[in-house]
């Protein structure tokens, strides 16, 4: 029986990858450009839709950054952050950790605490809908070592609104090894650290390898090219080391859904998670990407449940936590089952 969009809908589950930029609608973006007198070039969402050209995280991260000039000041920060959260809330998303890139936003001029005030204010607003989320802070891997050091410098009377930190944008050139320092300070700090092996890059194994064995990542984001080394699936089974994998995000920067690989780890036991990435450009909210995933691989109501079960597992909550969500599942799969 195929995996109704209603039932993924109402299952219980967290997001653990997804970019509070990538979220940016049109309408807040033809809104916020009109209110902060920045020409972004298009004046209606037919026009901001059409700009949506990109057949790689190349081309699609040359869309992704410019878009960004219409956020100014902390009220629009926040905006973003809960326009996304009212989505989640309608999705059923009850716990989730967001990447922000502070210097999308400090390489233009706009302040860090502005840009972190902002979005906290957003969490907070979220929190009280009853979605309980979490910032993690995203380095950009194309800028430098330095720029990355200074930005964790930066978030330093902030760490308690900061539950991790990542690396994201483009990784062609650019290896998790160049961020060792960053990411070793960060780890004595206590703070949670994953870090993006998007698909088929240049020596994709080779990263991923570095990220679990000489970074130590508690999840990675993407990932799958681990299939290529049986050896280091098993490593990431026995660890429980999390997958954040975003079917439709890939089918539009390569040129498949990947969801092969998701299903093979699956099986594996490899915490595999689902999730939207950047949903207001891929058009794709966290149920669509389970639906998508589920529809297109023939996947059964209990391994879309594990799923969900593995987006707890894999988040940096409490075991108890952890416990209190998934007997939520159980509890939702038990009344629609009734
Ligand atoms: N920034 C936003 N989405 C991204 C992705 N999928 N990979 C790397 N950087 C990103
Ligand atoms: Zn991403």
């Amino acid at each position: 029986m195929s995996v109704s969009k209603e039932f993924l809908k109402g299952l219980p589950k967290a997001e653990l990858h997804l970019h509070l930029e990538g979220t940016l609608e049109p309408e807040l973006k033809l809104r916020l450009a009109q209110k902060n007198h920045v020409d972004i070039g298009q004046s209606t969402i037919e026009e901001v839709k059409a700009s949506y050209q990109f057949d790689s995280l190349t081309s699609f991260l040359m869309v992704y950054y410019p878009a960004m000039n219409v956020l100014q000041d902390e009220e629009d920060f926040c905006a973003l952050a809960v326009d996304y959260l009212k989505k989640a809330k309608d999705h059923n998303v009850k716990h989730c950790e967001l990447f922000f890139d502070p210097q999308a936003h400090t390489s233009r001029g706009v302040p860090f605490e502005t840009v972190i005030n902002g979005y906290y204010k957003g969490i907070e607003i979220g929190r009280e809908m009853g979605v309980d989320a979490h910032l993690i802070m995203c380095f950009l891997r194309d800028m430098s070592a330095d720029s990355a050091m200074e930005t964790w410098k930066a978030a330093q009377p902030y760490l308690n609104k900061i539950l991790g930190i990542g690396l994201d944008s483009d990784e062609r050139d650019n290896p998790p090894l160049k961020f060792a320092e960053v990411f070793d300070l960060a780890k004595k700090k206590g703070v949670h650290v994953s870090m993006h092996c998007d698909i088929d890059q240049i020596n994709s194994i080779g990263h991923i390898y570095d990220v679990i064995h000489k970074i130590g990542v508690e999840r990675i984001d993407h990932g799958t090219n681990i299939v290529e080394d049986p050896a280091l699936v098993d490593y990431v089974v026995d660890h429980k080391i999390g997958f954040t994998c975003c079917p439709v995000s890939n089918s539009f920067v390569t040129e498949d859904m990947k969801g092969r690989e998701m299903v093979y780890l699956l099986q594996r036991g490899a915490l595999v998670t689902v999730n939207s990435d950047d949903p207001a450009y891929f058009q794709s909210y966290i149920s669509d990407d389970y639906y998508a995933l589920a529809t297109k691989y023939h996947l059964s109501e209990d391994d879309m449940i594990q799923i969900a079960k593995n987006s707890f597992n894999a988040s940096w909550i409490s075991e108890e936590a952890k416990k209190r969500y998934i007997r939520m599942i159980d509890e939702y799969v038990a009344s629609v089952r009734a």
